[in-house]
């Protein structure tokens, strides 16, 4: 049973239409992607800033120079990102006038990521247009590199002059650098590149991209949460029993064994995406919405997570490796026989852990987090599950108990939110049963059609800072992680594979909730 749609916008309501904010418009700039050649910047940065183009949301004043290994001279290079445009998830269909106008702003050079002489040939690039441009042109470095290459990338764009250091904020022309995940791989190498990023440059010149927060639906929790006044009251350990949040994909390891095998989906996904969600639900409120203050609030909440102590791991945190199965009626290989994957690979492709957060506001909940590939469905959500009523008046059967009351937040797909509560069914019995009121996106403001990275690119060309992942953060995430890492590579998993692909996880997972009397959604 579904109710209407639990929130509809006053002017599709037919009330009065609120004034149009204004829109942000990127700054005039030279965007340089180091690492052209990759799937990243084929796949999501190309698109991305072609789709801002499309919107008009890229200042007339903008350029992209490419860079990488292959000689190609411009015309290459463009016709290369053409298709690589059109065949991205997110675009599809090319028109030829937009195409031209963004073809016109692309360029290319060729080199290698690690030779200054190379950077000096960026350099030469950029200052041309930087001298026909009648702007102050700004400098953003997009390393979509591997990660081996990050700190040389860094202390080249500095010591050739391309990223200088500038410590005013204000300063204009600016130069900003945007460093790929995964920033480091533990808490000791994610020090280090932050030691050698911070001795190049500002902290806010730097922009740590972690594409779940340009999310539509991610930012909206911050909303949710500190726009209405309905939720704050009940946002705490009086009336939340438990949180869980769920990132789970249908996908296997794809093409990417080589730094999966290395990383796993700790590394992959919670020290980054899922404490991210974790840290935006249980933050305090931030006194505005600017970078350093949200910012604040998500570094304080993640230094209140209890570290997991090793020899305890078992309480708290369960592993997993697929095995064959089936996904959507097709049979999928396990893990292990992928390609490029070892025979006896170790490597988690699931895992759920029980964190605590050690403050007032959440003292004794657990935030179940899970994430896992070759899941039965696409989703990722967070699921508030608040306290049952402390007393059941009505009749009930023998064992009934009321359903808890449950407010979820998907944050893909179908983008919305629910609010699972009790109601009595029609009849002249008192009989009760669960019903949800749904919101969603698509339903109400038609489909999205910007992706994570296009907020994420223009949020950097005007120099804001608030859905990007700042050095405290980063390295307080990895002081999380590490223990778990660490805990499991030192004692190897003698079970894998523990679940066949197309369930929800191995059983242990479930013995995990069970403990503490609750039970995974089902999503
Ligand atoms: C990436 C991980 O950061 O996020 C991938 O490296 C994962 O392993 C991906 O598949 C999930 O992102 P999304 O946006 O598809 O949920």
């Amino acid at each position: 049973m579904s109710a209407p749609p639990l929130a509809v916008p006053l002017h599709l309501a037919g009330g009065v239409a609120p004034p149009e904010p204004p829109l942000k418009l990127g700054d005039s700039c030279t965007a340089v992607i180091l690492g052209a050649g990759g799937d990243l910047a084929q796949r999501k940065l190309m698109p991305a800033l072609f789709h801002l183009l499309h919107d008009g949301l890229l200042h007339d004043d903008f350029s992209v120079v490419g860079a990488a290994r292959e000689p190609l001279t411009d015309a290459a290079f463009r016709s290369r990102m053409r298709e690589a445009v059109a065949s991205s998830e997110e675009i599809g269909h090319v028109p030829d006038e937009t195409w031209d106008r963004f073809a016109e702003r692309i360029f290319y050079v060729q080199g290698d990521m690690t030779d200054p002489a190379f950077f000096a040939a960026v350099k030469e690039r950029v200052v041309q247009f930087e001298r026909a441009s009648s702007n102050p042109r700004g400098r953003l470095f997009y390393l979509a590199l591997p990660p081996s290459v990050y700190s040389t990338a860094v202390e080249l764009l500095s010591s050739t002059g391309l990223a200088p250091r500038i410590d005013d904020p204000a300063h204009r022309p600016w130069a900003r650098v945007i460093i790929e995940k995964p920033f480091g791989t533990s808490l000791a190498t994610a020090r280090a590149l932050n030691h050698v990023v911070m001795k190049a440059l500002a902290e806010h010149q730097v922009f740590r991209i972690d594409h779940y927060l340009g999310k539509e639906t991610v930012q909206n929790l911050l909303v949710l949460r500190f726009a209405n006044s309905i939720f704050e009251p009940v946002w705490n350990r009086q009336h939340i029993h438990h949180v869980q949040i769920t990132a789970a994909e249908t996908v296997g390891v794809e093409h990417r064994a080589g730094y999966y095998e290395q990383a796993g989906v700790v590394r992959d996904m919670f020290q980054n995406h899922l404490l991210q969600l974790l840290a935006l639900t249980a933050m305090e409120p931030p006194v505005a919405f600017r970078a350093e203050e949200v910012r604040d609030e998500k570094a304080k909440v993640l230094r209140a997570v209890r570290p997991i102590v090793p020899a305890l791991i078992d309480e708290s945190a369960v592993r997993g490796q697929y095995g064959a199965g089936t996904i959507d009626g097709a049979l999928v290989r396990g893990y292990r026989q992928e390609e490029r994957v070892s025979p006896a690979s170790v490597a988690p492709t699931f895992a759920a852990v029980r964190f605590l957060v050690d403050n007032w506001r959440w003292q004794g909940v657990p935030f179940y987090v899970r994430s896992g590939k070759r899941l039965p469905r696409r989703v990722t959500e967070i699921a508030i599950q608040f306290r049952r009523p402390p007393h059941l008046m009505f009749p009930a059967e023998a064992g009934q108990s009321l359903a808890p009351n449950v407010l979820t937040i998907r944050i893909q797909p179908n983008e919305g939110i629910s609010l699972c509560f009790e109601i009595k069914v029609p009849g002249a019995d008192v009989r009760m049963t669960s019903v949800q009121m749904d919101f969603s996106y698509a339903g109400a403001f038609g489909a999205t059609d910007h992706s994570a990275y296009e907020t994420l690119l223009l949020d950097s060309m005007v120099g804001d800072g608030t859905l990007f992942a700042r050095s405290d953060q980063v390295e307080t995430a990895w002081a999380l992680v590490d223990p778990i890492v660490e805990a499991w590579d030192a004692r190897a998993p003698t079970d894998f594979p523990n679940y066949a692909a197309g369930t929800w996880g191995p059983a242990a997972a479930d013995e995990l909730m069970a403990r503490d009397g609750c039970r995974w959604r089902k999503p």
